[in-house]
Formats: structure tokens, sequence, C-alpha cells
């Protein structure tokens, strides 16, 4: 069995999240890590792993949220985070310098969010966008573990984040005919990577261009086990463990 450590699922995106998610069974995604990191999002999140056994999620503010959130949601994203045994990191978190922004803002929010994850001892994922430094910096100032969302950087800058004890969250990115991301994972342990989506985005090909889906998991794991040349059962056998150590799913 597969587990998409992280995607969107909202209604938003899809029409049908029923059908969406029996797609999922049926290509072996067994269990889904939703992300939910916008404040609009949160009710919807809830209900969602409130009615699906197969989903998780992992509850944070991203970036992109800055000029929204207050103290008092980061006390109500903290409450949640401690009351939900179906909310199991804290995530997607970090910093996009992408576009023209804020970036003490951001650094700001990030660490605040660090402190609360440090505070209940949960994991983190994390969001970094053309800010790699100060992203490595800001962590270093942390105890946390936790998942470097869709990871494309270069091998120096995977080699750092395993160091430092984080996982690489690997999605559709490694199937593209122009990433360098192949040459990166055959030269890191199994142990440090976790499968991803972040579907409704980064659709592997051959299915580029079109919305992308927890269903698709299995042809980032074929792409894997051909780099690593282990069996696809294996990258099935080898990711799941490590999300679930990451986790502590059982
Ligand atoms: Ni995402």
């Amino acid at each position: 069995m597969f587990i998409d450590t992280h995607c969107h699922i909202s209604n938003k995106y899809y029409n049908n999240i029923e059908d969406i998610i029996n797609e999922c069974l049926s290509n072996k995604v067994n269990q889904m890590i939703l992300s939910c990191c916008e404040k609009d999002d949160i009710d919807e999140s809830l209900q969602l792993i409130d009615k699906y056994n197969c989903l998780y999620a992992t509850f944070g503010f991203h970036p992109d949220q800055i000029d929204k959130i207050t103290t008092n949601d980061l006390k109500k994203l903290e409450q949640l985070l401690k009351q939900n045994k179906k909310i199991i990191g804290v995530g997607e978190i970090g910093l996009d310098y992408h576009y023209p922004t804020d970036k003490e803002k951001q650094k700001k929010l990030f660490e605040e969010q660090l402190i609360i994850a440090q505070r209940l001892n949960m994991p983190v994922v994390i969001h970094s966008r053309d800010a790699t430094q100060d992203t490595i910096e800001i962590l270093k100032k942390y105890k946390v573990k936790g998942v470097i969302h869709c990871f494309s950087g270069s091998l120096e800058t995977a080699q750092i984040y395993i160091k430092m004890g984080f996982k690489l969250g690997i999605g559709g990115v490694v199937t593209f005919k122009n990433s360098n991301l192949a040459t990166v994972i055959s030269k890191i342990p199994m142990e440090n990577i976790v499968l991803e989506t972040d579907s409704p985005y980064l659709t592997p090909s051959p299915f580029r261009g079109s919305t992308n889906s927890p269903k698709y998991i299995p042809i980032i794991a074929e792409k894997i086990s051909s780099i690593k040349n282990l069996p696809i059962a294996e990258v099935a056998k080898l990711t799941t463990k490590n999300c679930y150590e990451l986790f502590d799913l059982k």
C-alpha cells in the first residue's frame, strides 16, 4: 500500500471527493495526509478527516497567509493540533520568496508555528520556495523533525536537510523531463524519502496539464523504483514505514 503524505483535498479543487477517495483506494493509495494551510479551509478539512478513516491532516498556515493570520488564529491552531487525533503534524509552513513579499513577516509566522510544533512535539511540513538559506537557518534554531515538502533542490541541499533529520517529500517533479531530481534521489538513502502528490498541483508525467490526484502516487513510486533499481513493492514498503515513523501513525 501507498500513502500520499501531502495533498490538498477540497471542494475548491474536486467536484466529487468521494470519487477521488475511491479511486485512490483502488490504486492502492490507502491513506492520505491532507495539508490544510489556509485559514478558510479549516472547517472543511475538519469535516473531511472526521468523515473518512483513510484521511489524516497536517494543519498550519502557509507563508502566503501572512496578512490574514492573527494571534488568535495561532491559538486556535494550537488547540486543534492538541485536540484532534487525526491532525498529525504542523504544516505546510515555511517561506516563499518567489513573489515580492514581506520576508520578515513570513519569518515571524514561520517561527511562531515552529515554536508550537516544538512545544507539542509534532512533526512539521516545510514549504520552502526560493528561500533555502533562510529556511535552513531558521530550522536550525528549533528542535523539530519533519518533511521538506516538494523537495527539488540540489544534492548538497538534500544532504543538509537529511543531516538535520528531515525527510524529503518527493512528488511529480521527479517524473518531469527537465528535472535534476532523479540524480539527487539516486544518491540519497531510501530512509529519507516519503511520497507525496501535492494534489491538485504538480501532476506527474504523462498526465501533466490535468488535475493531480493522490491516485497517481504509484507513478511517482514507479519512477523511484527505476532510479533506485528496487522493486516497486519495496518502495511502497519503505516509504510507508518512513511516513509511519515520522508521523507516529499505526
Ligand atoms: Ni502543498
